[in-house]
């Protein structure tokens, strides 16, 4: 699949719930959620034949999210049927980490059970490494559970762990060194990610957003100039460095400011009420799922997939203060 600005479409990103046991301020508004109805959320089948189709033209990697993944019932009953899925060749999953070491069954974690079910990479949202701070942001004391489910996804054998830090000027900007140390002490990827205006009014503003070049500079004043590695991608928006005289990768995601970040978008959404979401910072989004329900045929739903992508925008609407009417949480990060 391939849009008119000539963005190829191999990555597809499903959110399976818009549910979550954290509260993370940047990601819910603070009133009381309201989940969406169970028969407003894409059931298990349903999401599995649009992503076969989806991997019939060309996707070949999904990252399943959400809300918060782990917390939907029998969700490794549906990422153990991805791997049956022709043509992907790289399933991801985003979590919070909170339920990774959970025991599905006696002496099996989470994280070990996902890794046998086809898993390869896990990305793990850590923001801070204080624990009152992470019960601050996130509004669950969980922070040990994070680790813990680190630990569990570490001892699992994954293929690549990252770690998805948010900056927040006020928050966390002690943190990059503590992270980092702790990040290259088990080998893992830390990432840095701008804050981006996605869910309430509240949660971006010039008092709490920090720019990816800011805490470049603030890391290089103690690490030394981080060394560019152009050919290292992963899939994503990240620009990648090395830090100088260690063997240690630290991702940087500026979509606030990076004004090349759209260039070599390969991504749509699929979200967990069944919208196509052709680009997170943008309005638009095609509901797929009043013509999968009305019996639509696998040839209907791929053309429904091939327009989607023709109505791709050029770039994210993020600098004009884009706030979408939906929350990041049903949308799927
Ligand atoms: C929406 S979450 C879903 C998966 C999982 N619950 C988690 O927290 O990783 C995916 C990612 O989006 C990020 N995120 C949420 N709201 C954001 C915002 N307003 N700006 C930047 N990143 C955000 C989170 O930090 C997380 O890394
Ligand atoms: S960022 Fe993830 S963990 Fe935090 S509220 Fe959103 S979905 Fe939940």
């Amino acid at each position: 699949m391939q849009d008119r600005y000539g963005h190829r479409i191999s990555y597809l990103r499903v959110s399976i719930t818009d549910r979550c046991n954290e509260r993370c301020n940047y990601c819910m508004p603070q009133e009381l959620q309201e989940w969406l109805p169970r028969e407003d959320i894409l059931s298990y089948e349903e999401t599995l034949r649009l992503i076969r189709l989806a991997a019939d033209l060309g996707v070949s990697k999904v990252r399943i999210t959400g809300g918060e993944p782990l917390t939907r019932r029998d969700v490794l009953h549906f990422m153990r049927a991805l791997p049956k899925i022709g043509n992907l060749r790289d399933i991801g999953l985003s979590t919070n980490g909170t339920l990774l070491a959970r025991e599905v069954e006696p002496g099996l974690t989470m994280a070990a059970a996902l890794h046998t079910a086809g898993v390869r990479t896990v990305n793990i949202s850590l923001d801070t490494l204080d624990r009152q701070v992470y019960a601050a942001i996130t509004g669950r004391d969980f922070h040990s559970h994070v680790l813990n489910g680190i630990d569990a996804a570490i001892a699992a054998g994954f293929d690549q762990i990252k770690l998805n830090c948010v900056l927040m000027r006020g928050r966390n900007e002690d943190q990059f060194g503590p992270l980092i140390e702790f990040a290259g002490a088990s080998n893992l990827i830390l990432r840095f990610i701008e804050l981006m205006p996605v869910s309430t009014n509240e949660v971006l503003d010039e008092r709490n957003f920090l720019s990816i070049s800011e805490a470049k500079r603030a890391i290089e004043s103690y690490y030394g100039n981080l060394v560019p590695e152009a050919e290292f991608r992963t899939n994503g928006p990240a620009t990648y460095y090395q830090i100088p005289g260690r063997n240690q990768r630290v991702g940087f995601i500026g979509a606030m400011t990076n004004l090349h970040f759209c260039e070599n978008c390969n991504k749509l959404r699929l979200t967990c009420d069944g919208k196509l979401r052709p680009c997170l910072g943008s309005y638009l989004e095609f509901d797929i799922m009043t013509p999968l329900r009305a019996g639509a045929s696998d040839t209907e739903l791929r053309q429904f997939f091939l327009d989607v992508v023709d109505r791709k925008p050029k770039e994210h609407d993020f600098r004009n203060n884009y706030q979408p009417n939906r929350k990041m949480i049903a949308i799927g990060g």
